[in-house]
């Protein structure tokens, strides 16, 4: 019997192993010390990207993932997107393009950390900053302060989220990957708009999420006063000058901005790499151990989730990995360079603390020594002129606004304004419907477009369910954002003599929080205006033409995306609110408070006409455009014979 007993227990030991090497799963030990993340009791130095896992498909997770780690990443940073996986309260989804245990079990799978940013107010250029919506109609209800029924939602997500992570065993301390949480977002950037109340939610925050007992350190970023045991971390484009609120935390950078988003009638972003190389390596030069590039990959804005105002649906973001997840080089390839760099650096940099010399003006040395182990980095912060300085007692030519890096504080293995990597990157090429032969088949190459079609779509109301009621109402409050479109329509019958007409002239004004408006007077459109992501207030004025007897007055107002930014973003309405005025030369006549008809959303839409996999009878084969016709309706279908993985390797070769 002894000696079955002492078997047993070997022989569970055994399994046990077995079941950790299976699942390559082993619980790990994640705290911090005033230099590092300490992972097992080892500090690390941690280079790490952004990737949101609804921006892209499941089938591109595993390739993107791969490219970020053959970049030299270790940590995959990540938002939840609460309004995608409670689109209504208390039915949650994590499926598909939402499988955000799949993600990260994809992340672990390649080997690598995550970081997760619960939020759940997330910002990133998503729409609502990522809140659903059905969070603003809670009665008494108010975002982001010290409010019971919005820190009674707050948890409840967060909750759900970590118990998600927890019953997959996602965590370090379950041999998980994830090692880092993050909690809020930049709320130190707006709170004193909050006043106390602002205050004291931060801190509930905190408190909150450390009670959900993860086994892994809390982030709270743009947030100098984040209560212990949070991590206060910086954002920005340089983060070097940055020094957390307590000497106990390590310097942590959670999103160096790799480029920046586009806004529809904006310039396309674009940072050169030798700048994003130069502030990565000043980071770690200044004691960073931490910096993730916000984004890695930054992907597309699918279905409504662009943000707004005005946010476009690439969020390519000028990041290492571009929309299509293809590399950018030269971008990818000398950041891919910058990391081995430094991680050459590594066991100096956790060995201990840097030291600074200044090697001339603008001229800084930091070493980090410890007995024979040694790294040192060289940085010109002069934008304009090269130097050449004395390091000791080797000279060394320093370009404008770089830093070199000396893993043995002798030889310069890497100078961030210094590319060697690939220089070149893919090319873009148009695709020709000629592309497909007449009996559906595929000329060349891989990919072809069909023919164009359309679908008419009708001016004013033409639902059963339109509501009619006295005066404006804001969109979003109306919409809910079930649509981007609200249709505000109303009628005036004229005699001829009205004192708002000049003739059969009247001037029309009308003003709108945004973001689109069109006018259309008995059916015909009479003009369009919108916003712009810098501001979305709309003033619309130009004479229309009256008829005698009844006018048709219909007013289409739509959203491009809702706000993400900002103190009471929630709060920043939508739509007609007036004033609208009929005016002539001797009088005007306010129809703002006179009685509208509101329709929610489009036909079009109700008939599904964006979704593909529908084939609806409204559509027509487009041999001929129709003409007068404001409001259409166009498709075409890009056609592939190849999955997207195989898509991958064609253009990879
Ligand atoms: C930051 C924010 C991110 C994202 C970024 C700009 O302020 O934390 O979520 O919005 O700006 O892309």
């Amino acid at each position: 019997m002894a000696g079955t007993a002492r078997i047993l227990p070997a022989a569970a030991a055994a399994l046990l192993l077995l079941l950790c090497i299976a699942g390559g799963a082993r619980a790990a030990n994640v705290t911090y010390d005033h230099r590092a993340l300490v992972i097992d009791g080892v500090r690390r130095v941690l280079v790490s990207g952004s990737i949101h896992y609804p921006r892209s498909t499941p089938d591109m997770w595993p390739g993107l993932i791969q490219k970020a780690k053959d970049g030299g990443l270790d940590v995959i940073e990540t938002y939840v997107f609460w309004d995608i996986h409670e689109p209504v309260r208390g039915q949650y989804d994590f499926e598909g393009r939402k499988d955000l245990a799949a993600f990260v079990k994809t992340v672990a799978d390649a080997g690598l950390y995550v970081h997760l940013r619960i939020g759940p107010y997330v910002c990133a250029e998503w729409n609502y900053g990522g809140f659903p919506l059905w969070l603003h109609f809670i009665p008494g209800i108010k975002f982001r302060t010290d409010n019971e029924p919005f820190k009674a939602e707050m948890q409840r997500f967060t909750a759900k989220v970590v118990d998600t992570m927890k019953g997959a065993g996602l965590y370090a301390s379950q041999g998980g990957p994830i090692i880092l949480s993050q909690i809020e977002n930049e709320y130190g950037n707006i709170d004193s708009a909050y006043g106390a109340p602002g205050k004291a939610y931060m801190r509930w925050a905190a408190g909150m999420a450390v009670s959900l007992d993860t086994g892994v350190p809390w982030v709270m970023c743009q947030q100098a006063d984040a209560p212990d045991p949070l991590i206060n971390t910086c954002n920005g484009f340089y983060c070097d000058q940055f020094t957390p609120n307590s000497a106990a935390k390590p310097k942590m950078w959670t999103e160096n901005w790799s480029g920046w988003f586009l806004s529809f009638g904006g310039a396309v972003p674009y940072r050169p790499v030798e700048d994003l190389a130069f502030a990565v390596a000043r980071f770690y030069q200044r004691g960073g151990t931490f910096q993730n590039y916000y984004m890695y990959h930054g992907g597309t804005n699918l279905d409504r989730s662009s943000g707004g105002p005005f946010i476009a649906t690439s969020y390519d973001y000028d990041a290492p990995i571009d929309e299509y997840g293809l590399v950018r080089q030269p971008k990818w390839g000398h950041l891919r360079d910058v990391h081995k760099a430094i991680k050459l650096c590594e066991p100096a940099l956790i060995a201990t603390d840097p030291s600074y010399t200044s090697l001339g003006p603008n001229v800084e040395a930091a070493v980090y020594k410890v007995g024979s182990v040694c790294a040192a980095f060289l940085a010109n912060i002069d934008g304009q002129s090269d130097k050449t300085v004395t390091f000791n007692g080797k000279m060394y030519r320093l370009p404008a606004w770089s830093v070199s890096i000396l893993p043995d504080c002798k030889n310069v293995v890497l100078n961030t304004a210094q590319i060697n990597s690939q220089t070149t990157g893919s090319e873009m090429r148009y695709l020709e419907s000629s592309n497909v032969a007449s009996d559906g088949s595929f000329v060349t190459p891989e990919l072809a477009v069909s023919d164009w079609s359309y679908a008419i779509e009708p001016v004013g109301i033409t639902k059963d369910n339109a509501l009619t009621k006295a005066g404006l109402m804001e969109q979003i409050n109306t919409t809910a954002d079930a649509s981007d479109f609200l249709w505000y329509s109303t009628s005036i019958t004229v005699k001829g003599d009205e004192p708002y007409l000049n003739g059969s002239q009247s001037n029309l004004a009308v003003n709108s929080l945004g973001h689109v408006l069109q006018v259309y007077i008995n059916g015909k459109i009479a003009g369009s205006a919108q916003g712009s992501a810098s501001s979305s207030l709309i003033s619309w004025q130009k004479p229309i033409e009256l008829v005698p007897g009844k006018n048709k007055i219909d007013l289409l107002s739509a959203t491009v995306g809702l706000s993400n930014y900002g103190a009471f973003f929630d709060l920043v309405g939508a739509g007609i609110t007036g004033p609208v005025k009929l005016s002539g030369l001797n009088g005007a006549l306010d129809l703002s408070s006179a009685e509208w008809t509101y329709q929610i959303g489009l036909r079009g839409e109700d008939l599904h006409l964006y979704d593909p996999s529908e084939a609806s009878p409204e559509w027509v084969s487009a041999n001929a455009y129709p003409i007068n016709h404001p409001l259409i309706w166009y498709k075409v279908m890009i056609l592939s014979r190849l999955t997207s993985r195989e898509w991958g390797k064609v253009k990879h070769g």
